[in-house]
C-alpha cells in the first residue's frame, strides 16, 4: 500500500455535456437536436425506452447540483453548451437559451466552480443535419458562427472553452459503426465529417482568437480541444503488418488531432493511406491555411480504455469499405463487462509521457474518466448507500499512474471525473452509471451519494490517497 499525493496546484474537476444533463428538450425555444429526433423516431433503440428529453434534469436543478459539487470539494466543472438551445434557427442568439448558460455559469462562480465549456458535444442540431451536417461546408460555417456568438455572450465569465468534444466519435458513430443515427455505415462519409470537423475546430479556434484580440473574450482564458486519446497498443512480438496496423490506428484516432492542435496540419502518412486506397475528402485549396490555425493553448484527454490493434485478416470488409487494423484482445486484460470496455489505468501513463516526449509544449489535462456500472441497485447496503468500492478502486489506480506521470514530466495540470453526478449515456440512456452521486429515476430523479462519495470529499480535503496498486 503506498500514499499518493497530489500534485501542487492539481485541479480536480467534474465532467458532464448540455444534451446528457439539461433535458428540457423543448423548453425556452430549445431546437430539436439529433438526439431528439433520433428519440422521436425511434425510442425502441434507446435503453428502457430513456430517450434524450430529460436528461438528468440539470436544466431545473442546476444549482442543488453545483451545491453538491461544491459539497464534494471539487473545483471545476465541464459542461457543453447546447448549439440547439444557444440559437435560433436563423443563427441568432435565442435570449431564453443564452440565460440559462448565464445563471449556471454565475452559480457557479459563485460556488467557487470553475467552468470549463465546451462548444460542441455530438450534439448536431436537426435543421443543420438537414442541410448536410458534418459532409456540409455550409454547416461548417455555420459552426464558426456559432462558436463567434458563443465567445460574444460569454467571453466575459468562462477562461476554459474547447472547440469540440471527441470529434473522431460522432462521424464514426454516426457514419462508419451505424450504432447512432442516421445509422450510415460508409468509411468515406465518416471520414469527410472527420476532416469538416477538423476545419470547424480551426475556424473555431480562429474566431476565439480574434475575439481575444479585440478583448471579446477574457485576456487570461485560453481554448483548447478534447478528445478520446486511447493509447493504441497491438500484440508483444509484432510483425510489420501488426505495426502497420498500430501505426494507421493511432494515426487516425490519436495523431490526427494532435496534429491539428500543435503543428496546424493533417498526419502526411494517413492521409496519404487515404489517397491511395481511394477516400476522398473533399479537400478545397485554401484548407491548408484553414487548419494553420487549429493550434491550441492545451488539450483535454478524455480516457477510458485502450486501443488494442493488430493486423486486419482482410484489407476490406464484405461491404467494400477499408479495414486498416482489426481488434487484438490482450490476454491479460481485465474488462468492464458493463460498458465492455477494458480497465487498464497505466494507459493514462503511457499517454503521458507520449505527449512529454512527442508534444513537449503542450499541456493537457483529463477532461473525462469514469466507469460506468449496470445494475448498481443490486449493490445498496443496510445503509441505503450504493456500495460502489469498484469506483474507488478505478479512480485510485487512473489517478496514481497520472501522479506518476506528472512526477516524470508529463504538463498534466488536473482531472475531470466523468460523470460525478449519474447521467443520460446517449442510447444506452441510464443503464451504465458513472457517479458518486445517485441519480434516482423512480422519485423525481433524487440525487443520493454513493458510498464511494465520502472516498473522494477526503481526497480533496487531505490532496491524497491510499492506493494497492504496483509501486
Ligand atoms: C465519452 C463521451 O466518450 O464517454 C461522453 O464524451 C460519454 O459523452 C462517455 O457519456 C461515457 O460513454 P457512455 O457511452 O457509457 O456514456
Amino acid at each position: 500500500m503506498s500514499v499518493v499525493r497530489l500534485p501542487e496546484g492539481f485541479f480536480l474537476g467534474a465532467a458532464m455535456s448540455g444534451a446528457q444533463t439539461e433535458g428540457a428538450y423543448a423548453v425556452g425555444g430549445k431546437l430539436e437536436s439529433l438526439w431528439d429526433t433520433w428519440s422521436d423516431l425511434d425510442i425502441g433503440s434507446f435503453t428502457n425506452k430513456v430517450g434524450s428529453y430529460v436528461g438528468n434534469d440539470f436544466y431545473h436543478c442546476y444549482e442543488a447540483d453545483i451545491d453538491l459539487l461544491k459539497g464534494l470539494g471539487l473545483t471545476s466543472f465541464r459542461t457543453s453548451i447546447q448549439w440547439s438551445r444557444l440559437l435560433d434557427r436563423d443563427g441568432q442568439v435565442n435570449p431564453e437559451g443564452a440565460a440559462f448558460y448565464h445563471r449556471l455559469f454565475a452559480y457557479a462562480r459563485k460556488a467557487g466552480l470553475e467552468p470549463f465549456v465546451t462548444l460542441y458535444h455530438f450534439d448536431m442540431p436537426t435543421y443543420l443535419y438537414r442541410r448536410g451536417g458534418w459532409e456540409s461546408r455550409d454547416v461548417v460555417e455555420a459552426y464558426a458562427s456559432y462558436a463567434r456568438k458563443a465567445f460574444a455572450e460569454f467571453g466575459q465569465e468562462v477562461r476554459y472553452w474547447f472547440t469540440f468534444n471527441e470529434p473522431i466519435v460522432e462521424p464514426e458513430n454516426r457514419y462508419l459503426t451505424g450504432e447512432w443515427y442516421p445509422h450510415v455505415r460508409d468509411f468515406q462519409r465518416c471520414r469527410t465529417c472527420q476532416y469538416d470537423i477538423s476545419l470547424a475546430h480551426s475556424l473555431g479556434v480562429w474566431e476565439y482568437r480574434r475575439a481575444k484580440e479585440a478583448g471579446v473574450v477574457r485576456a487570461d482564458s485560453r481554448i483548447g480541444l478534447v478528445s478520446s486519446f486511447a493509447p493504441a497498443y497491438t500484440r508483444d512480438d509484432p510483425s510489420e503488418a501488426d505495426l502497420a496496423a498500430l501505426r494507421m490506428s493511432d494515426g487516425i484516432s490519436n495523431r490526427w488531432w494532435l496534429d491539428l492542435v500543435t503543428k496546424g496540419s493533417l498526419p502526411e502518412d494517413v492521409m496519404d493511406e487515404f489517397a491511395s486506397t481511394g477516400v476522398e475528402l473533399g479537400i478545397r485549396p485554401g484548407d491548408d491555411e484553414i487548419l494553420s490555425r487549429g493550434v491550441v493553448d492545451w488539450l483535454g484527454c478524455n480516457y477510458y480504455q485502450p486501443n488494442r490493434v493488430q493486423a486486419p485478416a482482410r484489407p476490406t470488409g464484405d461491404d467494400g469499405q477499408p479495414i486498416f487494423a482489426d481488434p487484438y484482445v490482450w490476454p491479460d486484460r481485465v474488462m468492464n463487462e458493463s460498458r465492455g470496455w477494458e480497465i487498464y489505468p497505466k494507459g493514462l501513463y503511457d499517454f503521458g509521457l507520449k505527449i512529454r516526449d512527442e508534444y513537449p509544449d503542450l499541456e493537457w489535462y483529463v477532461s473525462e474518466n469514469g466507469i460506468g456500472i449496470e445494475g448498481e441497485d443490486a449493490n445498496r447496503g443496510a445503509d441505503g448507500l450504493i456500495a460502489d468500492d469498484y469506483r474507488v478502486d478505478f479512480v485510485a489506480g487512473h489517478l496514481a499512474w497520472l501522479v506518476r506521470a506528472v512526477s516524470e514530466g508529463s504538463r498534466c495540470r488536473g482531472y475531470h471525473y466523468w460523470a460525478v453526478i449519474d447521467n443520460w449515456s446517449w442510447n444506452h440512456a441510464f443503464k451504465n452509471r458513472y457517479g458518486f452521486v445517485e441519480v434516482d429515476l423512480a422519485h423525481g430523479y433524487e440525487r443520493r451519494p454513493k458510498a464511494s462519495a465520502a472516498w473522494l470529499r477526503d481526497v480533496t480535503r487531505t490532496r491524497e490517497f491510499e492506493w494497492e496498486g504496483a509501486e
